[in-house]
């Protein structure tokens, strides 16, 4: 009797236990906003993985799971790994992860999630680069979508089909899931959960020149010079690291770069901007201030027993700073003092993935000792790899908030971690001067944008190797519509500025430029509109439609915002939204061959300005609106206006109009002028431009009381 009963009170207990356990875990998942879910593996090990730097805020518990949530994850672990199982469904569409090579559509294809310095893409197939965005944005066939967000910075391998699977030598992570009708709003729910880009100043919106590297200073001037003198529209001129002494982070090369501040005056003067490279890579030098400072204040991220980590880098042997010590941010932003009172208007902050050299892993080891402070637990580097360029990055934005108060932050990172465009733009690192990276750049920039960063861009003309002439003239035509917008190439490569061919891509590459300024007061609203709502700036074409499934693998031809469809002069067959969008031309003599086809969706108005040589001569005192009236005969658009720079629009100086216009016979149209948000005060002028059978009819210039428009050419 006595051994029954005990046996009975074991069983009891073992299945007491067993529910415990198995609720426990579904207690777990709930629901954390509305059409958001978060569901934890049983194992979860909050140590390992919080707090989550990738979420602004942690997920509270709005509820229990709906009923019928489609998307679950299953967690397992297999051969040692933890694996989650996420059964999508068929026919979905998968896209996101990142920055990735290859299609934009990404069923069928693996990704890891550990930061690499890739040079031209050529390792590991491509599978991780410079960023990792755990994350995947599926889309049904009837448009409604989902977002699935692995909530781990360790290394993932993340493959993509209808029954997706992640799998980690990390500790099991937790998963969110958001469901939407939509897959803009999957996305603008990302931006919920990890946070959108701060309003970035005007100028960061130019058009940009770079090189691994223009020195002497006298050859950045030149450059300059070149610019205005060819009358070629220029923001922005870059100084790679060749301005260092001996690749030291901090210092001028005291022959090629004596007087920093005068060659940044001298910028400033012709209205360009001048951004530097800080590297993290500090070299291992005892006369050297930063190396000295940063052993005498322990900053150094450590080896597996605790000794100073060194690998070597571009100046040869460094230590790395320790970025996630509070006290070390504090000391790398304050190490941006002087130097930015230099008049340096933005930072480049490269190599931190963190690249170390001569090694098979391209980085430092994983057993590495982090030692954290604040909310951050000491860990292995393993832990802390893919947040290494985002807690850099960090620092450097503060840096630039305190010492240039009163002006917008500009920190463009090559690594960084999903939820890092709260702190800095991106490009697609070093790409190569071949057809098939320029064709590549577009579904990267897309992907981009869909993983939450939207300031992206690649090296127009491409990095690694030499641009020839014909490629060169098709990446400016289309790369003036990346979001970031930036010509570099790699050291010793044969020159690419926009005049290195001749008058003739010379010409190419100004009439593409113009067009970006041109289109600028659009762009600039997008961006804004990429601030408050999370939705990216370049959008794959299924945006336009999101029941035409057809458009689900263009990756050629994309939008900008939802007005504005780019058709690269290269596509092939390029699958366009239905409808009666309206192709045109910005100026009269721009059909060369080169500049790709714009077309203005039917119902939209797109504000455009005059050229302009830099973002100095930016004002919206005269803008026209292009317009393509739908069905019904009108159209609508918004544009964004502020400083374009400094932080008065947060406290309401700015201004968000939405014009409406009408059709008024054939040949007039309405316009009413309508204040959304902000209190700037604004006169303007405009003018309309209707886009009708590949043509655009104009009126003349009015006034903002003007209410009708007749078309007068
Ligand atoms: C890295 C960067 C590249 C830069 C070079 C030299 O390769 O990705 O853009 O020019 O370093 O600093």
């Amino acid at each position: 009797m006595k051994k029954h009963s005990s046996l009975l009170l074991a069983v009891a207990a073992f299945v007491t236990a067993f529910f415990l356990h198995a609720c426990r875990a579904d207690d777990r998942s709930h629901a954390c906003g509305a059409g958001i879910a978060v569901f934890y593996p049983a194992t979860f090990d909050s140590v390992g993985l919080l707090p989550s730097l990738a979420l602004v805020a942690e997920p509270s518990r709005t509820g229990t799971l709906p009923r019928g949530w489609k998307v679950k994850p299953l967690f397992s672990v297999e051969q040692g790994k933890n694996v989650i199982t996420i059964p999508v469904g068929k026919d979905v569409d998968l896209y996101g992860t990142g920055e990735v090579v290859g299609a934009l559509r990404r069923n069928g294809t693996s990704t890891t999630t550990w930061n690499l310095d890739n040079y031209v893409y050529a390792l590991n197939e491509g599978k991780n680069l410079y960023q990792s965005h755990p994350w995947i944005l599926g889309v049904r066939p009837d448009g409604s979508s989902f977002g699935i967000l692995v909530d781990s910075p360790w290394r993932l391998e993340i493959t993509l089909s209808d029954t997706t699977l992640v799998t980690t030598e990390g500790p099991a992570p937790r998963v969110l899931v958001i469901e939407r009708d939509d897959p803009a709003s999957v996305v603008k729910a990302l931006g919920e959960l990890t946070g959108k880009i701060e309003m970035p100043p005007l100028w960061a919106l130019g058009f940009q020149q770079s090189r691994w590297s223009y020195f002497p200073d006298a050859r950045v001037k030149e450059i300059a010079d070149e610019f205005r003198k060819r009358n070629i529209p220029c923001d922005v001129i870059w100084m790679d690291i060749d301005y260092m002494d001996g690749f030291r982070v901090f210092t001028f090369d005291p022959a090629r770069f004596p007087e920093p501040a005068a060659l940044n005056d001298y910028l400033h003067e012709s209205d360009f901007k001048a951004v530097y490279m800080i590297d993290p890579g500090i070299k291992k030098d005892s006369l050297y201030d930063v190396y000295r400072q940063g052993t005498d204040g322990d900053h150094w991220v450590k080896d597996k027993d605790g000794r100073e980590f060194n690998g070597p880098v571009w100046p040869g042997a460094c230590a790395f700073p320790d970025f996630t010590r509070p006290e070390t941010r504090e000391w790398w932003t304050g190490l941006y003092e002087d130097f930015l009172s230099t008049g340096i208007d933005g930072v480049w902050n490269d190599m931190n993935e963190p690249a170390v050299f001569r090694v098979e892993s391209h980085t430092m080891p994983e057993d590495n000792l982090h030692r954290g402070g604040g909310v951050l637990p000491p860990g292995p580097h393993a832990r802390y790899h893919n947040l290494y360029g985002m807690l850099m990055v960090k620092a450097t934005r503060e840096a630039l908030m305190k010492y240039r108060p009163g002006k917008r932050p500009f920190v463009l990172s090559r690594a960084n971690y999903i939820g890092g465009q709260r702190y800095a733009a991106t490009w697609s690192g070093d790409n190569a001067s071949r057809w098939e990276h320029l064709r590549m750049s577009i579904p990267m920039t897309l992907n981009l944008g869909l993983s939450g960063q939207p300031f992206n861009g690649a090296d127009i003309g491409g990095f690694g190797g030499s641009a020839r002439r014909d490629l060169l003239a098709h990446w400016m035509a289309v790369g003036v519509y990346y979001p970031f917008a930036r010509n570099h190439s790699v050291q010793n490569s044969a020159d690419q500025e926009p005049w290195a061919f001749g008058e003739e891509i010379e010409n190419v590459s100004r009439r593409a430029i113009n067009r970006r300024y041109m289109l600028l007061p659009y762009l600039y609203t997008l961006f804004r509109e990429a601030s408050v709502t999370g939705l990216p700036v370049a959008r794959p074409l299924f945006f336009a439609d999101t029941r035409d499934t057809s458009l689900r693998r263009e990756e050629q031809a994309f939008l900008l915002g939802q007005d504005l469809v780019i058709v690269p002069r290269w596509a092939k067959a390029p699958r366009l939204p239905r409808g009666a969008w309206e192709n045109f031309r910005l100026e009269e003599d721009e059909d060369d061959g080169y500049q790709p086809l714009l077309a203005i969706r039917p119902g939209a108005v797109i504000p455009v300005n005059k050229v302009i040589q830099s973002t100095v001569e930016y004002t919206t005192d005269s803008i026209t609106l292009l317009v393509n009236p739908a069905d019904d005969g009108t159209a609508t658009g918004l544009l964004y206006d502020d400083d374009g720079d400094g932080y008065g629009y947060k406290n309401g100086d700015f201004a968000l109009h939405r014009f409406t216009v009408s059709r008024r016979g054939d040949n007039a149209l309405e316009l009413d002028v309508e204040r959304v948000e902000g209190t700037r005060d604004t006169r303007r002028q405009y003018r309309i431009g209707y886009v009708n059978g590949g043509k655009i009819r104009y009126s003349a210039w009015a006034d903002d009381t003007t209410r009708v428009f007749p078309l007068v050419r």
